[in-house]
């Protein structure tokens, strides 16, 4: 071992102690993304289980990412952003904002497709209206989530968004976007993620019939 007071003991010290800091981080890091997970599933485990949200893995979104995997990424940043929020006592209703994030793109057609070029040539403009008269045929909106889907594209929508859930949607849906195309955020690819739906389904039918 290194003498007391030596330089080398002090600089194992020094490294100790940042590791136990980092150490806290990724623990507070970690509790935070268990309680994302808990709160997204409970405010809406309907949305999370429906056969059309989950055909959204079949849809590429940016880079490798699908929209299935987008929205989620949206709704964990918006809940983690409302936290944060929350300390400045600046407060809102986490159960709207999760549900309007993970509808915010339930456009439910594959944006790339050419079949759609021409039909939908403004995507950006377009596709919010798409989904949200999508969600209302399936969901009770709120008139908060009807905002929230109605507005994410901000300012492309021009009017801006009228709640503050909508407000927190909208910067995280850019922030994903963002590490999504410059690919800092990957997923699957839509093949790999609907080979794995495809395998769930299977499974749950033979275990419907078994
Ligand atoms: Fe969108
Ligand atoms: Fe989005």
């Amino acid at each position: 071992m290194f003498p007391k007071g030596s330089r080398s003991s002090a600089i194992i010290t020094e490294r100790r102690r940042r590791s136990a800091r980092a150490a806290k981080r990724w623990q507070r890091r970690f509790e935070e993304q268990k309680r994302i997970h808990k709160e997204i599933q409970e405010a809406a485990s309907d949305i999370l289980k429906s056969r059309n949200f989950r055909s959204t893995r079949r849809h590429i979104q940016h880079g490798s990412m699908t929209v299935n995997s987008h929205c989620m990424s949206v709704a964990r940043h918006s809940v983690a952003l409302s936290y944060k929020l929350e300390k400045l006592h600046i407060r809102s209703n986490r159960r709207e904002l999760i549900r309007g994030a993970l509808l915010h793109d339930y456009f439910l057609y594959d944006w790339h497709d050419v079949d759609h070029i021409s039909p939908h040539k403004l995507h950006g403009f377009y596709h919010p209206g798409v989904a949200l008269s999508n969600a209302s045929r399936e969901y009770n909106l709120t008139d908060r989530e009807k905002d929230i889907i109605r507005k994410h594209m901000w300012p492309l929508t021009i009017v801006p968004p009228l709640c503050r859930e909508g407000w927190i949607v909208t910067a995280s849906d850019k922030w994903c976007s963002l590490l999504e195309t410059l690919h800092f955020h990957k997923g699957h690819g839509a093949v790999i993620e609907a080979a794995i739906e495809t395998a769930i389904e299977d499974e749950t039918e033979k275990h419907n019939i078994g």
